[in-house]
């Protein structure tokens, strides 16, 4: 069974759909981390195609953002714009959807599936240490994150925990364990503003890089209203 990982899509559509494209014939099932909506222009449309193409979807900070308002109020104030802006964007059914989502962590395929921390939807996993004590309780070989926008992992070999390369198939040994995030589809924060994935099977993962249309999903954000640093950071990958 080959899996398509994503997280972070926040309403990125032209990303999404590169993604898609991309790994169109090269998976079996899709499992998306959450954050479908937030920051982009296109928030009804990324919630559609999701919603058709996931297997399995949890919900991140953002989705949460519109079942309980209240977790929105420490959101940074771009952030809560940008919350405020989406809200309006969708109709009635992809709020009941968005609020249907569980929170993590979720089983799928043998494989735990969290946004932030599978002890915390709002943790940021970006240290080894994090990860060592995640890696320690870790009740399944391998841990899928989303939330930091950042494309990598670790993996647990005996006592020592190390981070994997990012080039090329990453072997999964079954006598370790490992904690990977496939990146943000549709607000990469790793200085590549490329959309990033990630597809995994039994025996080995591996990420990827999709270039979008940049440009269009820009002058969306622009045309929307939305604050333009929104439509600067996607070039710049941060
Ligand atoms: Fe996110």
């Amino acid at each position: 069974m080959r899996l398509l990982i994503i997280s972070d899509i926040h309403g990125n559509l032209e990303a999404l759909q590169a993604v898609l494209r991309e790994a169109q014939g090269r998976y079996d099932r899709c499992f998306c981390l959450g954050d479908v909506v937030g920051y982009g222009a296109d928030p009804q449309a990324c919630a559609a195609l999701v919603r058709d193409v996931a297997a399995v979807v949890i919900r991140g900070n953002h989705d949460r953002a519109f079942v309980a308002p209240e977790s929105a109020l420490d959101f940074n104030p771009i952030a809560r714009l940008a919350v405020e802006w989406t809200h309006n964007q969708l109709d009635a059914a992809t709020r009941a959807w968005l609020e249907s989502l569980p929170a993590g962590p979720v089983l799928g395929d043998g494989i735990q599936l969290a946004h932030g921390s599978p002890l915390d939807e709002d943790e940021y996993i970006t240290s080894t240490a994090q990860a060592a004590v995640l890696l320690a309780g870790a009740g399944e070989p391998l841990t899928c994150i989303g939330h930091t926008h950042l494309q990598g992992g670790w993996r647990m070999r005996g006592e020592r925990t190390e981070t994997v390369a990012r080039n090329g198939a990453l072997p999964l040994d079954p006598g370790q364990r490992y904690l990977l995030n496939p990146g943000s589809v549709g607000q990469p924060r790793d200085g590549d503003w490329r959309a990033a994935y990630m597809i995994c099977d039994e025996g080995s993962a591996e990420f990827f890089r999709a270039a979008y249309d940049l440009a269009g999903a820009q002058g969306k954000i622009l045309r929307a209203g939305l604050p333009p640093t929104l439509a600067e950071r996607l070039a710049a990958g941060w």
